[in-house]
């Protein structure tokens, strides 16, 4: 059943993490006695391999910028590229400000950013009740004193200059996408937008031009081809001093503007 060598990796990292054995137990003294209790966490592991469930949903845990994070499919697995874009906050923003992580999921953005500027006040917004939760999880497994998950429909019940930053990874691909086939086991919610993947980042950016106060800054994560639509977007909402920053693989994608009305 363990045929190929990526379940082989994923069975023993699972091993090792969910059930506490040590490489001595897996790969010299092969001959253990499991528990009735293991036996059928294993049986379990290799039907949700089977069924492709991704390994961090198998063992509710994601690790996102030396943090470990709840997760499950009620949320997006916090991906490599969002990192980039955590870093570039940390190492931007030094003086106390107010931040909104719109589109919050796990909170892996808000709860990274508030854990390294412990001064910074961070809210973490979902539409999505089923994801608040889990950012609710994260912030107590984590303990986070200045996040706070909050349920809104993107910016629309916040006040008008109100943030110094906002921050979003919306979901940005098209209706329709085949790239959507290999993500089956995560919520829709987080993934689709119509208008060609511009539906959210479009409300975002016209939403921020009046939330963000003036000279805020708005930084937001989009598809591998957006980058120039985004740029356009953002220059018809009074953003300026228009940047983006290059993913692993050195494709624009995310996008920076600031705020001048
Ligand atoms: C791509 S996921 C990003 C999750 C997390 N920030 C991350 O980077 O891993 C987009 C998030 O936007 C949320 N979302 C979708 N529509 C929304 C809306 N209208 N208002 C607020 N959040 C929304 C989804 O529930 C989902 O958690």
């Amino acid at each position: 059943m363990l045929d190929s060598l990526a379940i082989k990796k994923d069975f023993i990292f699972f091993l090792k993490e969910k059930l506490g054995f040590n490489d001595n137990e897996i790969y010299i003294n092969q001959n253990i006695v499991l528990k009735n209790k293991d036996k059928t966490l294993i049986e379990k592991f290799l039907k949700q391999k089977e069924e492709g469930v991704p390994l961090d949903y198998i063992l509710n845990s994601s690790k996102f910028y030396e943090y470990d994070f709840y997760v499950d499919s009620r949320v997006l697995i916090p991906r490599p590229e969002t990192e980039i874009l955590v870093d570039y906050i940390n190492n931007h923003f030094l003086s106390p400000i107010k931040v909104l992580d719109a589109g919050t999921g796990s909170g892996c953005i808000g709860i990274s950013i508030a854990l390294k500027n412990p001064n910074f006040k961070v809210y973490g917004s979902d539409y999505s009740k089923d994801a608040l939760d889990v950012a609710f999880i994260n912030k107590k497994n984590l303990l986070v004193k200045n996040f706070l998950p909050i349920r809104a429909n993107w910016l629309s019940c916040f006040s008008e200059d109100c943030f110094d930053l906002i921050v979003s990874n919306p979901p940005y691909i098209s209706e329709g996408d085949s790239h959507l086939d290999e993500l089956i086991h995560e919520p829709n919610i987080a993934l689709v937008s119509k208008d060609s993947g511009l539906f959210h980042i479009k409300k975002i950016i016209k939403q921020s031009s009046k939330v963000l106060k003036n000279g805020g800054t708005l930084v937001i994560e989009h598809g591998h081809d957006q980058s120039e639509v985004v740029k356009e977007i953002f220059e018809k909402n009074y953003f300026s001093k228009i940047i983006n920053i290059k993913d692993l693989q050195l494709i624009p994608r995310i996008t920076i503007g600031t705020l001048e009305r």
